[in-house]
């Protein structure tokens, strides 16, 4: 913006000007820079940082922000957004008393999200899926993640897969999409054949389409054990599929550990991992996704062990495991509140924790989640004085502006 008439000008299609911008850069901090400006080049960041040290810029368009925050577009890392139905009955069930381990067990919980969403054809599970979407993206996402998982069968599984691909082309966002065929033994399936199925038949073919970036498993009682996930994850190694795991949920099942032996990207949940859990990640590179809406919606009184954590330097990111049962909460804001109120994690560990963070959680950190010359222009321009309000307030949306890859969405 100086005016250096040796240096050419970088070229640019959108400049931001007059911005509060909060990089996430680092492995620490909001990366704050007041009066800032951001410069966008063929749908990605071609120079971020204050106004007083950037280059010359000759920008086709310029977006004044007068004074308004820019973060990176919102992260969310962990959902099973595609599905048909509604589980409101089993929220009165659990208020009566019932567990949601005790309605899994009487043919509900996931089976009974299983049934509806076999019997909805493709065009159905996009309108269904759509809503939920488009309220996140409402808030200020850019990329979500979206889990398989209610098919069990081989041609709903890929059903879904394909709906989440349909999504990314209806809507300016970016769709990680996980097969999650080891959510459930299929209502009335034979577990040994359902998990040939998966090991043998789905994850090579899912890798071989190219439907899936990653693998994940529900390591739990109610769904699978250690062994079973670990054949999972060596399958999806062989296929050259990265893991995820539900892990330690429920109870202390050594999910982290055994998610951190197969260099998962991430293990989720973790309200009963152990401290070798913990350390197990941070050696790892496993990222810790915390899900407090889960939490919070099945009163859950055991929490993740954010401290040790945080002591070990594990990465933590915050996800709203959108789904109809466990966590049905279409706001990654809300679930970020949540994450202080319940885990006391800090604000600005939430605001990494649904930025950088959760895109270490789907290996994407090189292409998302910070405001850096490079990556993707995928951006949140914010109608607020401070950045707690993010997550400090409850109610409308205060986002001014989405910009997916540069294109304002
Ligand atoms: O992440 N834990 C397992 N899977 C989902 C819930 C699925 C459901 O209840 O439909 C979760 O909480
Ligand atoms: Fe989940």
């Amino acid at each position: 913006m100086r005016e250096n008439r040796h240096v050419a000008a970088l070229k640019a299609d959108l400049l931001f000007t007059g911005a509060r911008l909060a990089t996430m850069a680092g492995r620490a901090g909001l990366g704050v820079v007041e009066d800032a400006v951001v410069a966008v080049a063929d749908g990605r960041i071609a120079w971020a940082g204050a106004r007083g040290e950037a280059p010359p810029v000759d920008a086709a368009e310029r977006f004044d922000c007068a004074g308004r925050w820019i973060t990176p577009g919102l992260v969310d890392c962990h959902t099973h957004l595609v599905f048909a139905g509604n589980r409101a009955d089993e929220f009165a069930r659990r208020l009566a008393g019932e567990s949601y381990a005790d309605i899994a067990r009487s043919g509900g919980g996931i089976a009974a999200t299983v049934r509806a969403t076999r019997a909805a054809d493709e065009d159905a599970l996009i309108a269904a899926s759509l809503m939920r979407l488009d309220a996140l993206l409402a808030e200020g996402v850019t990329t979500v993640e979206i889990k398989s998982g209610y098919g069990l069968d081989e041609a709903t599984e890929l059903r879904q897969l394909r709906v989440a691909r349909q999504l990314a082309a209806r809507r300016a966002v970016s769709v990680a999409a996980t097969y999650l065929g080891a959510h459930a033994v299929p209502p009335g399936g034979d577990r040994a054949a359902y998990l040939d199925l998966v090991c043998e038949r789905m994850i090579p073919r899912i890798a071989a389409e190219g439907l899936a970036d990653a693998v994940d498993v529900f390591q739990e009682g109610i769904a699978f054990s250690a062994e079973e996930c670990a054949r999972v994850f060596a399958a999806a190694g062989t296929a050259g599929l990265r893991v995820k795991s539900h892990a330690d949920q429920l109870s202390d099942g050594g999910g982290a550990a055994l998610a951190a032996a197969h260099r998962a990207l991430s293990a989720d949940h973790l309200e009963y991992t152990n401290a070798e859990g913990a350390a197990a990640m941070v050696r790892a590179g496993t990222v810790a996704v915390l899900l407090p809406g889960a939490t919070l919606m099945l009163k859950e009184e055991r929490h993740p062990p954010v401290d040790a954590f945080r002591a070990a330097g594990t990465r933590m990111a915050v996800a709203t495991d959108l789904n109809p049962g466990s966590s049905p909460i279409a706001s990654l804001r809300v679930c970020g509140t949540l994450a202080c109120v319940l885990f006391r994690m800090t604000v600005e560990e939430v605001l990494r924790g649904i930025t950088i963070e959760a895109a270490h959680a789907l290996g994407r950190a090189d292409r998302i989640g910070s405001v850096e010359a490079g990556k993707d222009a995928d951006l949140a321009v914010w109608s607020v004085e401070t950045l707690s309000q993010l997550v400090a307030q409850i109610g409308p949306s205060p986002l001014f502006a989405r910009f997916h890859q540069g294109v304002r969405a």
